[in-house]
């Protein structure tokens, strides 16, 4: 394969390079003008005491390869031009989606979704789940062992107002068929009549108090609630394709807590403040709260107990929590408490951070007052406008459910996992189910064009794709442009892993589909000879599979016809 390292081993080779000196290097211009690949040799200049141009025009004379047709020394940059031929014929026949080896032995651990219990799965959760379910793709691409972790909110005095509403108001009709707008329902009354009723707060607490003494009633009660909401959002999650190995949220590190604090302790860094027991984190931060006046641990506790019970579980080599930037906080103080701790494995943990996602014809995403916005209902809307979308382009598909089904879910998660993911997006559903832009459909109508092509040529007798070490003579410029962009795929993907970020795959999708419509508009197939005819399938199939391999990570379905 032609990539990066290659030209980094000829660079060390032909021009006695030391490796350190040349090793992450190698670029890759954005405008090709400029090479297909770039050596910089800005940092060669002070080991070598020379100006990076003459060092370059020294170098650029040093290269015979068959894989590359010259080498240009341009204002201090080594800019190497690929022979077309053997870089097309090289990718493909080696190019290949399977898993890669890269990250055999290591353990990540991805926190994502992560969503409370009796509140609805609102569009506010679709990044974390999204990001966190191709995240969890990608890295077993590479060949990291992944476990997927939903650190269910299913701990806090907000359930002891549950309890006390469900005894006072509690419906179980309502509850089967409404299932978490109903519990939803009881905890907005709630809220209403404790603003009257005093003594209703106090109620609540004593229930609580039930929970975390193990009352079996209260936990029983407690659990039906819980396996309600895990069926519900159930529905979302295979819709979305997404998968959990670990469904630990905050109540199972209950136990898990007191040696924490006394840890803390015996470490001396917790301290007294207001009655109530902190850390101080320093750096201008508040201080994280351990544990309440009465005693009562917080969310933050659980995180330190969540993190500890991780490394020894599970040895991470990395643990991601894939949680909204409001979050950011939250994460500093308890990964500096850790670090105080002597926890140095925290250098492990990494916050995945992302910004808000509101729609763009309104939508609120507040709990409180009940109105939210349900991602169940916007996957569902999104649906039906793509089965309306092919009713009317392609009214003699077959399975035209199926297809919708993939093509309108696939939109709206696409629309997170399009972005960078700190910014903050405002989505807008019809922009996202167009066939032309940079959205979902328009990736899976390019593979499903692939497909097409593929089968057509089946049809006029020219499937000719299995012949070994096959020969690429005159290849053009859009060709060219198209397979280098394919065989950067597995780098794409390291990098994506690398930075947390999804969308970097997403972009390369984008380009990748681009410029196969580029090339297809002047490589016909059918009627040409077939040696060209059969050169130019290959890369049809070469693009077909990237695409696939890469609709996969993205949580996207690929339909091989739309
Ligand atoms: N349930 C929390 C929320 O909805 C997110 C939990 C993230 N994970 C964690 N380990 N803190 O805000």
């Amino acid at each position: 394969m032609i990539d990066k390292k290659y030209i980094e081993k000829l660079i060390i080779k032909n021009a006695s390079m030391n490796a350190h000196l040349v090793e992450g290097n190698v670029e890759i211009p954005s405008d090709s003008k400029m090479g297909d690949f770039a050596f910089p040799c800005f940092k060669l200049s002070k080991e070598l005491k020379k100006a990076p141009n003459v060092i370059a025009s020294e170098l650029a004379t040093k290269f015979k390869d068959k894989a590359i047709n010259k080498v240009q020394a341009q204002s201090g940059y080594l800019n190497f031009f690929l022979d077309r031929d053997k870089f097309v014929e090289s990718a493909v026949n080696t190019v290949s989606f399977d898993n890669l080896k890269f990250g055999a032995g290591k353990t990540i651990c991805i926190d994502y979704s992560s969503i409370n219990i009796a509140k609805p799965f609102h569009i506010g959760h679709l990044s974390s789940t999204v990001i966190g379910g191709s995240l969890y793709r990608m890295f077993t691409y590479l060949g990291f062992k992944v476990v997927g972790i939903n650190h269910l909110g299913d701990w806090g005095t907000q359930f002891g107002k549950l309890l006390c509403a469900y005894e006072m108001w509690g419906d179980d009709d309502d509850l089967d068929k409404r299932g978490i707008s109903s519990l939803l329902d009881l905890y907005v009354r709630f809220h209403a009549e404790a603003e009257k009723d005093k003594t209703l707060d106090e109620r609540a607490r004593v229930y609580f108090l039930k929970l975390e003494q193990g009352d079996k009633e209260a936990l029983q009660l407690f659990d039906m609630f819980k396996q309600i909401t895990l069926k519900e959002v159930q529905k979302t999650y295979d819709k979305l394709g997404v998968v959990f190995d670990s469904y630990n949220g905050e109540s199972f590190y209950n136990d898990k807590i007191q040696p924490v604090v006394d840890e803390l302790k015996q470490k001396n860094l917790l301290v007294q403040s207001d009655g109530a027991m902190v850390v101080e984190v320093g750096e201008n931060r508040p201080p994280l709260l351990v544990l309440r006046s009465d005693g009562a641990s917080l969310y933050a506790t659980r995180d330190l107990a969540t993190a500890i019970y991780r490394k020894k579980t599970y040895n991470f080599y990395k643990n991601l929590y894939v949680v909204a930037y409001q979050q950011n906080l939250h994460f500093s103080q308890v990964f500096s408490t850790l670090k105080l701790m002597g926890r140095d494995w925290v250098d492990d943990c990494v916050h995945v951070q992302f910004g808000m996602v509101s729609l763009k014809d309104g939508g609120s995403l507040s709990t409180r007052k009940g109105n939210v916005m349900y991602l169940s209902k916007v996957l569902d809307e999104a649906v039906q406008k793509a089965l309306h979308t092919i009713e009317q382009k392609n009214p003699n598909l077959t399975e035209k459910e199926t297809v919708a089904q993939s093509v309108g879910v696939g939109a709206i998660v696409f629309g997170a996992l399009s972005n960078g993911r700190i910014k903050d997006i405002i989505f807008d559903i019809d922009k996202a189910l167009e066939f032309e832009g940079e959205t979902a459909p328009y990736l899976m109508y390019t593979h499903a064009r692939c497909c097409s092509i593929i089968r057509k040529a089946d049809q006029a007798g020219i499937k000719k794709l299995d012949i070994k070490n096959f020969k690429f003579k005159d290849v053009d410029s859009d060709t060219f442009e198209l397979v280098k962009l394919i065989a950067r795929f597995n780098d794409t993907v390291k990098l994506a892993c690398e930075k947390y970020e999804p969308s970097i795959l997403s972009r390369l999708l984008l380009d990748i589909a681009q410029n196969f419509n580029r090339f297809y508009l002047s490589n016909r197939i059918v009627g040409e000879q077939s040696d060209l005819a059969n050169s130019r399938l290959r890369i049809i199939n070469l693009t077909k599979n990237a695409l696939n391999k890469g609709l996969e990570l993205l949580l996207l379905k690929a339909p091989i016809e739309m």
